[in-house]
């Protein structure tokens, strides 16, 4: 089975659901020594079956370490059952995207069950592909379903943002526990979308809560750069540093030309926009670049999620396709102006430099 000590970098590049994780960016950081995902959320079984089958033929031709797809990890998200609220609260929320006033050729309807992809479906493929990794954001998956993963050798890890999620993911047998902080660019993974109380732990907080009651191995993931905050991480207690927004500006990513300016350099002024928590394109919450969108919505009315992000999917793919930054969700962590540009093959190199130079300065 998979282990964290295998890697060359204590380095698992994030899942990132929308469009970000290709095979190519996924090879590079196989190649480069660290563990790659794939966040298949909103995914099909054939794109998951292309995705995969693709990542293998890349690794075969490059020869790298470890067999096949032993180093990827197939992320999913938990959904829970919801329901499309009452006809005049939707109606709301149309008119709300509707008062945006945007000159752009895009439909709004009313979305339509099921409002999200069934995961028993767009499992099938992992279990014919078999990555070394499987991991789930939101909450637990069916018991039948880590069982079925451990008997194929696949290891299981599950998103928590507090002890209390952290103790319930270890109760239910998972291998690893993803410990996400504050600073984490994307979706908050709470297990329950409608909690009031949210600890709201930084990563080194987090790790430190969770290292004397947990007893599994854990990968901090939150606002982490550099090859210093892997060490930092490493030193107080994680087994591995997930990165997510560190990728988004590489060569290889799958991110928008808006996406990666907002990593640029040249952008002075837009580095210097903050990120926030908006639940305005989803419906959950979700940390991203403050753009004209999440302003203007502050106050609207949202769909619960996913419902919502079916309902401004169509606004998106308009902004995407428009080069519009200021409606597409930029998702980043809290971090990003210390996020770099390049290739993953200097990136991951950098990154190795930096950790060791930590690590030689701790031995002085
Ligand atoms: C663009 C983007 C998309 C994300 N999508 C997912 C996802 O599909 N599944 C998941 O478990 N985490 C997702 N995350 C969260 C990451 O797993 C991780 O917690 C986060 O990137 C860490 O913070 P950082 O961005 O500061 O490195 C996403 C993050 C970003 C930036």
């Amino acid at each position: 089975m998979f282990k964290f000590s295998d890697l060359q970098l204590p380095v698992v590049q994030a899942p990132m659901a929308g469009g970000i994780n290709t095979p190519e960016l996924a090879a590079a950081v196989v190649q480069a020594g660290g563990l790659a995902s794939f966040g298949f959320a909103y995914s099909s079984p054939e794109k998951i079956d292309a995705d995969l089958t693709q990542t293998r033929n890349l690794l075969e031709q490059s020869g790298a370490a470890g067999d096949g797809l032993s180093r990827i990890n197939a992320n999913f998200f938990v959904f829970e059952p919801v329901q499309l609220p009452a006809k005049e609260i939707v109606d709301v929320a149309i008119r709300d995207l509707k008062s945006l006033n945007l000159d752009a050729d895009f439909n709004l309807t009313i979305p339509q069950a099921p409002y999200f992809p069934d995961l028993e479906v767009l499992l099938e493929p992992i279990w014919r592909h078999r990555p070394g990794v499987l991991t789930f954001h939101f909450g637990l998956p069916l018991v039948s379903v880590m069982k079925k993963a451990h008997d194929l050798g696949i290891c299981v890890g599950v998103t928590a943002t507090s002890v209390r999620e952290a103790l319930l993911i270890q109760d239910a047998g998972a291998d690893f526990v993803v410990a996400q902080g504050i600073e984490a660019g994307g979706h908050r993974g709470t297990f329950d979308a409608q909690a009031l109380h949210d600890d709201m732990l930084g990563i080194d907080d987090l790790v430190k809560a969770l290292k004397p009651v947990i007893s599994l191995p854990i990968v901090a993931a939150g606002g982490l750069m550099t090859g210093g905050d892997i060490r930092r991480v490493i030193q107080r207690g994680a087994v591995a540093a997930q990165m997510g927004t560190a990728f988004i500006g590489t060569t290889e990513s799958g991110a928008s030309p808006a996406h990666r300016q907002a990593l640029g350099t040249s952008m002075a002024q837009v580095k210097t926009a903050p990120t926030v928590f908006t639940r305005a394109f989803s419906g959950r919450l979700a940390r991203g670049l403050e753009n004209e969108f999440i302003k203007k919505m502050a106050d609207k009315t949202y769909l619960p999620f996913p419902i919502q992000n079916t309902l401004t999917g169509p606004l998106r793919q308009w902004a995407v396709k428009a080069n519009q930054g200021d409606y597409q969700s930029l998702w980043l962590g809290s971090e990003y102006q210390r996020a770099r540009i390049g290739s993953v093959a200097d990136m991951m190199k950098l990154l190795t430099e930096e950790y060791q130079t930590a690590l030689r300065s701790e031995d002085i």
